[in-house]
Formats: structure tokens, sequence, C-alpha cells
């Protein structure tokens, strides 16, 4: 009896090893040593695995990926013996474990949970730009590569009517694939290709009915970021329901698009609810791009927990691009308002985070007593107009054995259809979408939601489609009506049906959800780098998804609103392409130091930069600022940094072999000393004096001074003061020395780090070449 019932256990247990225990991993060899062949390589890569596995069989069939062209790696499936195993070998720089689930698109993910929010998609409005477009030629020469779930070519943004050539230079294909052949790529959209090897290693076959087995998005938001990018001028648009008419955009109209697919369902997820795209698939997307002639790439994916440069394939395919001068822009996140939540923190990557803009939906709330409170929406429905209906709140009307502290927020399932029934409903942010939660009340029978933040959201209102007439309110008229609720004997309310204001003031401020720094990785790099926007932005759609991501919603849209850090990074990478359209010759470094030194730190009524709750910004939230494309052409100076400067940085944190041709000094250079357009000191001790250079790219004949706002707490001097440029191109060093002044307690004795933020100024006169500084003392 015992006997026999170990036999089955004992002969389960290899099996188990094989299934279970093997994880992806990526074993990453750095640049190339030589002039190998993609066949050679590959070879390389087969001889590796095969050293740790028994046969060239099982070798053969781990193998994911072989990255050859511009990144020396592969990923494969690996048990944590053989992973060891590798990473001792020479020349193996690192042997990553590829956390699946780590990655997702910063967007319509709108799980509200500590603010952890929506991103934002397309609608810029259009700045008085026009010679500098001009000057770019609407970015016509230039490609930017967009990783994301896909493109919907149909779509009116991406006719290429009128179009000229494709740049010679372009190396890319058009991968046909489930309803995508050649004839969907264009001039407009120059290649697309897909990749879904790691995704179905790890969740296995895709569901055909879920998404395209191509580059044709099944989302939404990879048509939303790329027609942000690089969408036609297409007039009279507007979101469902006719919101936001106007004329549509991208920042660079006339740039070259090409596609590559790398983010895909959750298997029996709701696309509302998320999606996964996984590291190994954007590592191969990122060799191919390189190889293929993007000048720019457009990535608005991140994770909510920062992680090690060296274990990031993000940040390792972005080092690769950025030692071909291919700029990369990333979304910050949508995890703020806490701090030290910025992903992408490399500092060879534009880190991105959301502001507003000046236009809002307005939808007030009219209650009992004749107290009018804001609100906005987009939704199409109405409430009868005139009459007035009875208000609860949510908390009031649940079934029996709803969790207390989950009671007002229209979760699934919570709302008494006897007791919400013909009534205006308060539901909270915390868990569950946005859209969710207006779901909740239909089902219930309720005639209208009203959905109130919480404190954490503040102010600011990310809009939502409904299918039912409702608003959304901040958080201050959510405790409002609240009150007005728990002290009025029959409460009462009415909407009144929404519409479009443009020119709103304070615009822009930042959003609450756009995640914040300090670095969490190395704080001695200030991230993120710069705010565009990313709050309710129109921009195209996919017609296989509702505007709401929900699959019960039947509605199709052309164009749809959406918030996000995912909204704002193609904004960035827009006005990056234009830039490099201008200054072909200029490295990455130096287009996102021109952006980054031009941004602006003024909203529309000549103030700082506020938050959600109307407090000023830091440079924790917007970094050197706001997106400022008309000044970005011609910032005076450049910050440059090479890729070499990047291999030194990365000394720091030990990764020593990343290039054979490369040998890290005995004595490695501090963090602060990368040639950043921005500074910031992790608990300054005294005296620290750091070392700057700038890059004449202005007047040939040019005179600069420089003028410190200190950081409060602390005293600053650069040296020297004046610097005289006799021609453009001629670089000049200057040092800054900062100094905790004493007696003057910045750390308060908790965990917490206090930072003070200050700033330096080179000015000519005509340009102002400016840098934020973050300090905090030991
Ligand atoms: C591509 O598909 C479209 C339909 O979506 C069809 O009209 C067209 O002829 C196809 N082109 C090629 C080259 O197969
Ligand atoms: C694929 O997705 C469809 C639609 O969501 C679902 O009904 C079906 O069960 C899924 N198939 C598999 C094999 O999971
Ligand atoms: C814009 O589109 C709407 C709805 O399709 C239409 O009613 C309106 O006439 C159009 N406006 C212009 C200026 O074309
Ligand atoms: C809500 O209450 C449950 C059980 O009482 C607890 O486990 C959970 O952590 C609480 N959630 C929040 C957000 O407070
Ligand atoms: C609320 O969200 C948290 C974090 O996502 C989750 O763990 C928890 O189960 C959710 N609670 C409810 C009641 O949905
Ligand atoms: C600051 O530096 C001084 C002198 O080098 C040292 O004695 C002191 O412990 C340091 N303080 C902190 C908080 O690191």
């Amino acid at each position: 009896m015992r006997i026999s019932s170990l036999i089955p256990l004992l002969l389960l247990l290899p099996l188990l090893a094989y299934c279970e225990d093997r994880q992806i991993y990526i074993v990453y060899f750095g640049e190339h040593s030589g002039e190998k062949t993609f066949q050679e390589i590959e070879d390389a890569h087969h001889s590796y695995l095969f050293s740790v596995k028994s046969t060239q069989e099982e070798a053969r069939a781990s193998l994911i990926y072989s990255y050859k062209k511009s990144i020396n790696g592969f990923a494969a499936l690996l048990t944590v013996d053989e992973a060891a195993k590798l990473s001792g070998k020479d020349e193996v720089v690192s042997v990553i474990q590829s956390n699946p689930g780590k990655w997702s698109l910063q967007t319509t993910r709108s799980w509200d949970f500590v603010g952890l929010e929506e991103e934002a998609g397309v609608g810029k409005q259009r700045k008085k730009g026009g010679s500098f477009l001009q000057q770019a030629k609407y970015g016509q020469d230039v490609v930017v590569g967009m990783l994301d779930s896909g493109v919907w070519p149909e779509s009116k943004s991406f006719s290429d009517e009128g179009m000229g050539p494709i740049p010679k230079s372009w190396k890319g294909t058009c991968q046909v694939g489930a309803a995508f052949n050649s004839s969907h790529c264009n001039r407009k959209l120059i290649g697309a290709r897909y990749y879904l090897k790691g995704y179905e290693a790890y969740y296995g076959p895709l569901n055909n009915t879920e998404d395209y087995r191509s580059p044709r998005d099944h989302d939404g938001h990879g048509t939303h970021t790329t027609s942000t990018v690089g969408g036609r001028v297409v007039s009279n648009v507007s979101a469902i329901g006719g919101f936001a008419r106007g004329t549509a955009s991208g920042g660079a109209p006339l740039v070259r698009l090409a596609i590559y697919k790398v983010c895909w369902p959750i298997p029996g997820k709701e696309k509302a609810d998320g999606n996964t795209c996984m590291e190994v698939d954007m590592l191969a997307a990122m060799d191919d791009a390189i190889a293929d002639g993007v000048d720019v790439l457009s990535i608005s994916i991140g994770t909510t927990v920062p992680i090690p440069f060296t274990n990031d394939g993000i940040a390792i395919g972005a080092l690769h691009a950025a030692k071909r001068n291919v700029v990369v822009a990333c979304s910050a996140g949508n995890s703020g308002p806490a701090p030290s939540t910025s992903s992408n923190l490399a500092p060879w990557i534009i880190t991105v985070g959301a502001s507003s803009i000046d236009r809002i939906f307005t939808s007030p709330v009219i209650l009992g007593n004749g107290i009018k409170l804001e609100g906005q929406t987009v939704t199409s429905y109405k409430l009868k107009e005139k009459k007035m209906y009875p208000l609860v709140y949510a908390g009031d009307v649940v079934v029996p054995g709803t969790p207390k502290n989950y009671s007002g927020q229209c979760l699934p399932g919570y709302l008494s259809p006897k007791k919400a029934k013909g009534k205006i409903v308060l539901c909270l942010r915390g868990n569950g979408t946005r859209v969710g939660k207006g779901v909740e009340v239909k089902r219930a029978g309720g005639a209208a939601i009203i959905l109130g933040n919480s404190p954490l959201n503040g102010e600011e209102i990310s809009v939502d489609p409904y299918f039912l007439p409702g608003t959304a309110v901040g958080s201050s008229n959510a405790i409002t009506i609240l009150n007005y609720i728990k002290n009025t004997k029959q409460p009462r309310a009415t909407i009144i049906p929404a519409r479009t204001l443009l020119h709103t003031k304070p615009a822009p401020s930042m959003t609450a959800f756009s995640s914040r720094g300090p670095n969490a990785i190395e704080p001695n790099i200030l991230k993120p780098d710069i705010t565009a926007p990313g709050l309710n932005i129109l921009a195209a759609w996919s017609e296989s998804n509702s505007p709401t991501k929900l699959s019960n919603d039947p509605r199709i849209v052309q164009y749809n609103i959406i918030s996000g850090t995912s909204m704002s990074c193609p904004h960035v990478a827009a006005t990056a392409a234009l830039v490099k359209a201008i200054h072909p010759s200029w490295s990455s470094a130096a287009i996102r130091s021109a952006l980054m030194t031009t941004a602006g730190l003024q909203n529309n009524m000549g103030k700082p930069l506020t938050d959600e709750s109307g407090n000023t910004a830091t440079p924790f939230s917007y970094g050197s600022g706001h997106l400022r494309p008309t000044k970005a052409a011609d910032p005076g100076l450049v910050y440059d940094a090479s890729y070499t400067d990047y291999l030194l940085f990365l000394c720091n944190g030990g990764v020593t072999n990343l290039d054979p041709s490369f040998k890290c000094p005995k004595v490695l250079p501090s963090a602060h000393n990368l040639n950043y357009p921005s500074l910031a000191i992790s608990k300054l001790n005294g005296t620290l004096t750091v070392t700057r250079t700038v890059t004449n790219v202005g007047g040939s004949k040019s005179l600069y001074f420089g003028l410190v706002k200190p950081p409060p707490g602390f005293s600053v001097k650069i040296s020297p003061r004046i610097l005289y440029f006799s021609h453009v191109g001629e670089k000049k060093s200057f040092k800054i020395t900062v100094k905790a002044e004493e007696g003057i307690a910045a750390s308060k004795g908790d965990m917490k780090e206090e930072y003070a933020f200050g700033e330096y100024t080179w000015t000519d006169g005509i340009h102002i070449v400016r840098s934020p500084m973050a300090v905090s003392k030991a």
C-alpha cells in the first residue's frame, strides 16, 4: 500500500521538474565582438544552450529567440541550474530571468487602486509651430518605430496620400498575417512586424478571437499612440458623442511609421483589465527596429516596480539603440502620485510624465439644495432635462455580504438592484476600472453614475464613455456630495449633459497618475525627464475593440479619448523626430538635451506648474518641465553623451563586460558625472563638485552667462560663470559645486529622504538652457 502510492509520485517528479522549473531567461552577451554572420552567431548561441542541455534537439526546442543584429544574446527556456551554469561562462554578461507579467502598456489599464491609472492618447493641441514643422518637413525623412499593440491600418490617420517615396535607408519589412497583407503597409506605415514567440512560450497559443496573429491592432492602444506620433491631419473627427470635435493630427504628420507589435491580451482577462508585453519579444523587436533603420523608438510600456538597468529588457534594448543614435522615448508609468514610482529609469532613455491639456468636458452635478458642482464626462447618454433624481451613495445600496471597505466602489455584483433602481449612484474610485463601475450601476438599474475621486486622485478627471448617463467629480466635490447625502432627508440631483470647453485654466497641470521620482534604481539621475499631454487625449482607435475595451460594449469608434503616460510618450517621440529632421547629425543625447533644457515651467496663467491637488509640482513629476516643441529645435547649447559615457556609467553599477572593446577604468566616475541635462544628488554629505560639458549648437560667436537658483538648504556655485564659444560644435566644461548648509536638517530623521529643488541656467540673452536639480542631505 505504502509502496504503491509512492511509485506514481516518484514517476511524476522528473516530469514536474521539466514542466514547471523551466523559466524564460535572457542570456546576454552585450555587443557583438566582430564581423560574424547571423548563422555563426546563431550557431554560437546554440552551442551555449547545448552545453547545458542533454541533446541538440532539446537545445533547439528551448530556444525562443536568437538576438543577433545589434543585441548579442538569446532567450530560452532554462531551469535554474542551467541558467546558473550559463552565467558562469566566459563572455556571458548576464543571465536575466525574464519575469512575464512585469511589463504592460501604460494605458487604459484602468486599475485605480492606489492611483494606478489609465493612460491617455492622442489629440494634442496644435501648437503654433508652423515654421518649426515646415523646417522639419513635418518629419517626412524620419522613421519612428512603435513598440505597442499593433496598428489599425485603415484609419484615415495612416493614409499615405501625397507622401513621397520611402526613405532609401529603410530596411524593414511588412510582415503579413491575420487580416494583414502587404497592401496594409504604405508610404506612411512603412514597416510592420509582430512578436509572439515569448508570449506563446509562456501563455500558450494565442487565442485567435482575442487578437490577430499579425501587426493588426485588436486593442486600440497601439493605433492611438501611433497616430499621436505621426497621424495625418484629419479634419472633423471626434470621440463618440461628438466630444473633442476638431482636427486630429500626429505631432509629426509626415513622419514614417514602423509597427512592432509586442503587447498581447492576457488569456482569460478583459482587455479593459490589462495586457502583457513580454520582455523577450520586446528585445527581439528592438533588435529588428535598430537594424531596420528607425530613428526614434516610442515605447509606452513599463512596469509598476522599478527594475535595475541590467535586468530590464527595455533598458538593454535602448542602450543598443543609443549606440546607433536612435532616440528612445518611454512612458514613466501610471503609478503616481506616490514617490519613487517612475519606471524606465536608465539615463539613455527619455522618460516621460503626463500632464493635462487646456480642454475639459464639463458636465456639472446639481444637488437638490441648488449647489452646482463641476464634473466631467464624455458619455453620450443624458438624464431627462430638468428632472431631479433620487441620489444615493453606493455604500448605502449594496447587497448583504459586501466587504465594508469596498462597499462604495461599485465593484461587480455589489449593488442591490432593489435599492439602486432609478437612482443616481455615487461610486468612489479605488479598486476596479472606472468604466466597470458604470457597468455595475447600469446592471443594478441605476439612472446614472457619479464617479468620485479618492483623495489620491485629487481633482484631476480622466473621462470615460460610460454606457449610461453620468459624470465624474474631483475628490473635494465627492466629499461635498457624500456630506449632502448624509445630511439630507431626500437627497436629489441631476447631471447637466457634457460640453467640450477649450482654453481652460490652469493648464497644463501634472496628473495624479503620472509616476514620480526620485529614481528608485539610481537616485543620482533625475527621472522622469519631461512631461507632455497625457490626460484625455483624442486619437485613432482600433475598430476591433470598443472605446471602453469592455467586451460587452458593442460600440465601434474611429477615434477615442484615453489617458496615461502612454499618451504623453508619443508626443515626445514625435517632437524628437522633428528635431532629428532639422538636425540629422545630432546624437540621441543631444536631442534629449534639446527637449529637456527648453521645457517650460509655467502654466497658461503664467504660474508655476501645479499637481492634481493644486499644489506646486516638482521636478520629480515634470522633470525638466513641459514639452515645448517649437523651442527644442534651437536650444543654444546641448549636454551631449556618447555610448562610451553610458558604459562608464554602467561600470559604476558593476557592469564591466558589456562591450568586448571597452574596459572599465580602475577609478570609477560617479553617476553624477554622466553629462546629463539635469542633476540629482542623493544624500549629500558636505560638498560635492560635478562636471558638465556643453556643446554650442547656436550662433558661432556666443557668450553664455550662468545663473543659479540653489535648492533651499544648499549653496550652489558654477564655475566658470561665463562661457565663450567661438564656433558651432565647440565644447566647454564647467563645474557645479553643491554644499549642504549646516544647521538645516533636510532629512527629517524618518525613513523618508527629503529633497530640495533648484536649477542652473545658461543664457546668451536669446537661448535659455535650464537644468533642474534635486538634492537631498545625508
Ligand atoms: C489585402 O487585403 C485586402 C482586404 O483587406 C484586399 O483588398 C487586397 O487585395 C489584399 N492585397 C494583397 C496584396 O493580397
Ligand atoms: C478564446 O476567446 C473567446 C472569446 O473571448 C472565448 O470564448 C474562447 O473560450 C477562447 N478560447 C480558448 C481556447 O480559450
Ligand atoms: C463634421 O461631422 C459631423 C458629423 O459627422 C457633421 O454633422 C458636420 O457637418 C461636419 N462638419 C464639417 C465642418 O464638415
Ligand atoms: C479590506 O478589508 C479586508 C478584510 O477586512 C482586508 O483584507 C483588505 O486588506 C482591506 N482592503 C483595504 C484596501 O483596506
Ligand atoms: C482590490 O485590489 C487589490 C489589488 O489589486 C486586490 O488584491 C484585491 O483583491 C481587490 N479587492 C477587491 C474586493 O476586489
Ligand atoms: C559625513 O561626513 C563626515 C566626515 O567625512 C562623517 O564623519 C559623517 O559620519 C558623515 N555623515 C553621514 C550622515 O554620512
